[in-house]
């Protein structure tokens, strides 16, 4: 039973973002039925694995699309990418360390970051694109 569910208010018009975000959902949804099963901690490294490698690809992509369309609150929205980043380092330090508890602290994190950061920052950019777009060539 899926705990995120992708909602037409997430859809930010760039079709690669929109497909990373969604991606985002699959590992929040896979870790929390693994939870109610009660093997959270078994999958908990590979989800940790996961999400490191999805938070670099993903938030290149996004500072990207923000350069080439000189998103002006560009430095701001990159502080809270590598704000993010390092959180997913220290959760995945805290994994290795074998800490307590992280399963719950893992999803809420997630949770977090999808409802704050998707919701909010990101969509941001986006509504700037859309009214900007025709000043700049299309990414590809
Ligand atoms: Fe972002």
């Amino acid at each position: 039973m899926p705990i995120a569910f992708w909602r037409d208010e997430y859809i930010t018009g760039e079709t690669i973002i929109d497909e990373q975000h969604q991606y985002l959902f699959s590992i929040i949804n896979k870790l929390h039925d693994a939870m109610i099963e009660g093997k959270g901690q078994q999958i908990l490294g590979e989800i940790l694995n996961k999400l490191a490698s999805y938070t670099v690809e993903h938030f290149e992509t996004e500072e990207q699309i923000m350069k080439q369309y000189e998103y002006p609150d560009f430095v701001c929205h990159k502080e809270k990418h590598d704000q993010l980043k390092d959180a997913v380092f220290t959760l995945k330090k805290q994994w290795e360390n074998k800490e307590q508890f992280l399963t719950v602290k893992v999803s809420q994190f997630m949770t977090e970051w999808l409802i704050h950061h998707i919701k909010g920052e990101d969509l941001k950019v986006m509504n700037y694109i859309r009214d900007n777009r025709h000043k700049y060539q299309k990414i590809n």
